[in-house]
């Protein structure tokens, strides 16, 4: 009976735990933490720009456009836009590790996700935009999700 109501709760506890799921920051809790979640977002950041590189080869003329090479990266761009939060809401900022990223992230969390939200938003448009294979909007399209990396990198990240 005992463990029934237990299950019940932790059920009811997940069931709550889930819409309620707000991104806090989070300290890393030693060095070895810190130096894993540089890793791990350094590498979305990379995937992200080999994701966006054949796009600006397209934007600029230098590739031929081809909607579906646009969809599929921009479909990724869209899902690794995703996982930027989890990697980012560990604070590194009290570590010396090899990082470009601006102590000032952590201070204005909810003004970096808002960016993560333009990323995904310019990728989820830039896969409408493909779908609907109308080249005069592929340029304009491309640029927008550059744009959002540009915003960020901008406030966020050490030159
Ligand atoms: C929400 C903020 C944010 C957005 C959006 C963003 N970046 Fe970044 N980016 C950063 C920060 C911060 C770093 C530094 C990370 C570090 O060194 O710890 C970084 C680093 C990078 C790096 C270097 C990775 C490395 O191995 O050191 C590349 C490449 C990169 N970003 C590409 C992109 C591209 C391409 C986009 C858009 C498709 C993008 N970023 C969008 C914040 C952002």
């Amino acid at each position: 009976m005992k463990s029934t109501h237990l299950l019940g709760a932790a059920i009811l506890g997940l069931s709550f735990a889930i819409p309620a799921q707000s991104v806090e920051v989070e300290p890393a809790m030693s060095e070895k933490h810190a130096n894993a979640y540089t890793e791990y977002r350094q590498s979305v950041f990379t995937l992200l720009k080999s994701n966006i590189g054949p796009l600006g080869a397209m934007a600029k003329g230098k590739m031929e456009y081809d909607t579906d090479l646009m969809q599929t990266n921009a479909m990724r761009m869209e899902q690794l836009a995703g996982m930027l939060s989890d990697y980012l809401r560990v604070d590194t900022s009290n570590y010396d590790l090899d990082s470009d990223a601006k102590a000032s992230i952590w201070q204005n969390f909810d003004d970096v996700q808002s960016k993560i939200t333009d990323l995904k938003q310019a990728a989820a448009n830039l896969q409408n935009v493909a779908q609907s294979g109308d080249e005069s909007k592929f340029r304009q399209a491309i640029g927008n999700v550059g744009s959002t990396c540009k915003s960020c990198h901008d406030d966020y990240k050490k030159d």
